[in-house]
């Protein structure tokens, strides 16, 4: 099944410059798809018309075979629910436990007094606890976020879109403020949940070695254009060369 597909999107955030021009592309349903290319490329922005952060100005949209870009309230909300996203700095409520934090990942769920009470059904308590234990923090869910290591900060947002029952988890440079060792744990986890949970990712990256090791699919990004899309053992040393090095002064 095609989980997420632009036909002919261009984007731009102010009217004369436009940041994505003419974008197509098809993501399978549980494919890891690595985005990368140089800064100001635009990968966090097609990122983010996955989640309706950004909207084309032209193109569509497609989430979960649903037109995305045209819908709006309820339905729209609908599709934003299947779609998580991690980001480098987590996005966490610091003074807030573990547990807390992943039961944010259904608040769009809840009735508003139960937002404002903070009180969630056991049956969800559960499901959070078991969320932790599947990114292997079983042990610290009462612990506060801010006295996490990164890694586990990372645990923790991720925990949170399997809480939101995401079956698409936007990952924006994911492990970029992480150690080696960590970085690897944390690409090991996001390959594990989408092999055994059939989760698709799509991650944004400046490390080739990473997206070459984890991906079952490499888009190189340059200047709001697709500049080479296929499998990491398809890309030669010079197409990344070239999609980086050209043009730069
Ligand atoms: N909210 C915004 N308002 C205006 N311009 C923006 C906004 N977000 C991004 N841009 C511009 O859009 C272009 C693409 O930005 P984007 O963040 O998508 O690039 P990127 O490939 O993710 O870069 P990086 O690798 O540095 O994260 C840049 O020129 C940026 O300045
Ligand atoms: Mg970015």
């Amino acid at each position: 099944m095609d989980m997420l597909e632009l036909k002919n999107v261009y984007q731009s955030y102010h009217k004369h410059k436009p940041i994505l021009h003419g974008i197509t592309l098809t993501i399978k349903q549980g494919q890891f798809v690595s985005v990368i290319g140089p800064s100001g490329a635009g990968k966090t922005t097609l990122l983010r018309l996955f989640n309706h952060m950004a909207c084309p100005v032209s193109g569509e949209v497609w989430v979960g075979g649903l037109r995305f870009d045209t819908l709006n309230g309820q339905k729209r909300r609908q599709v934003q629910h299947r779609v998580g996203m991690v980001f480098q700095d987590f996005c966490l409520v610091e003074e807030s436990t573990c547990l807390q934090n992943v039961l944010n990942g259904c608040l769009a769920d809840m009735p508003i007094w139960r937002v404002l009470s903070g009180h969630f059904p056991a049956r969800v308590q559960e499901q959070a606890r078991a969320a932790l234990q599947q990114v292997g923090l079983a042990e610290q869910e009462h612990a506060l976020a801010a006295s996490l290591s990164g890694g586990q900060k990372q645990r923790v947002a991720i925990a949170r879109a399997l809480l939101q029952k995401a079956e698409v988890l936007l990952a924006d440079e994911p492990v970029a403020s992480l150690d080696p060792m960590t970085a690897q744990q944390i690409l090991v986890l996001l390959r594990k949940l989408q092999r055994q949970e059939g989760l698709t990712v799509v991650m944004n990256s400046h490390n080739v070695e990473q997206a070459k090791k984890f991906s079952d699919r490499i888009i190189g990004l340059r200047e709001g254009k697709i500049y080479y899309d296929a499998a990491p053992e398809q890309w030669t040393e010079q197409d990344f060369v070239q999609l980086y090095g050209r043009g730069i002064s």
